[in-house]
């Protein structure tokens, strides 16, 4: 089975992917993670990239597959479930390559749909755990710490992403509009798109997720 989650910033891609990961036991993989990961290199790449997701632009395709290919090496390559890539149609198209080459397919793209005014709400409250990476938000009473900066987790120390700004947002989500939009035809095209309306909360879209799952593994 394998799996795209389609959105714009902040509409719940990671949240939704951390709890499918550990039902169905996919292989998670965040393009943004990944890059964020090569940020944290005290090196010139990692400088580039620190500036990059600072700018909220779209990294480009040379370095995605650049940095996918590296991730793909070391990992198990079945059951995909992949968190804000593809971003372009060239991107869709290389995944198709890639997964023909394997003789599989996707199954389930799921677009998360959420109106831009939650988005922006949701992005400037997110607080990231430094060690386990679980996100929370202080915005939203039901998904704050209970101790303030800590997580209910692991303990870890929660901080603020370098582009969880109102400015960066608008980038972002303007990049989101220009490039990655068309995707939403893209696969419904292929009928395998699936809208979930995921203006509410976690539990109710990760149900609405599962749902459309069962209901696919039956065929
Ligand atoms: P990436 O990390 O993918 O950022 P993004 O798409 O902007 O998505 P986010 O991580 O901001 O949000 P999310 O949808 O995962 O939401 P989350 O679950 O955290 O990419 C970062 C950058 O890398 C991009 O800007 C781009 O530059 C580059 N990049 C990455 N992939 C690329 C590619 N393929 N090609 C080119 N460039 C690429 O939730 C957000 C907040 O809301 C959290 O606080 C959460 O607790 C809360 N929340 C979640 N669900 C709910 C709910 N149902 N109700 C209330 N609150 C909720």
């Amino acid at each position: 089975m394998n799996i795209i989650l389609l959105a714009p910033p902040a509409a719940g891609k990671g949240t939704q992917a951390e709890l499918l990961e550990s039902k169905y036991h996919l292989n998670h993989i965040s393009t943004g993670e990944l890059l964020r990961k090569s940020a944290s290199r005290e090196d010139d790449f990692g400088k580039k990239m620190r500036d990059l997701l600072e700018s909220g632009e779209l990294v480009s395709d040379e370095i995605i597959f650049e940095v996918l290919n590296k991730h793909l090496e070391t990992c198990e390559n079945q059951n995909l479930l992949l968190d804000g890539f593809p971003r372009n149609i060239y991107q869709a198209e290389r995944l198709e390559e890639m997964l023909k080459e394997k003789n599989d397919k996707l199954d389930f793209v799921f677009f998360l749909d959420v109106p831009k005014e939650t988005l922006k709400r949701r992005i400037t409250g997110r607080r990231m755990c430094q060690k386990c990476g679980s996100a929370y938000n202080v915005n939203i009473d039901s998904l704050k710490p209970k101790v303030d900066s800590i997580c209910d987790k692991c303990q870890g120390t929660l901080y603020q992403r370098n582009d969880d700004n109102e400015e960066s947002f608008e980038i972002r989500y303007q990049e989101y509009l220009d490039k990655t939009s068309a995707l939403i035809t893209y696969y419904q095209d292929k009928q395998i798109l699936y809208r979930i309306q995921s203006d509410k909360s976690k539990e109710e879209v990760f149900q609405e997720l599962c749902g459309v799952i069962e209901k696919g593994m039956k065929k």
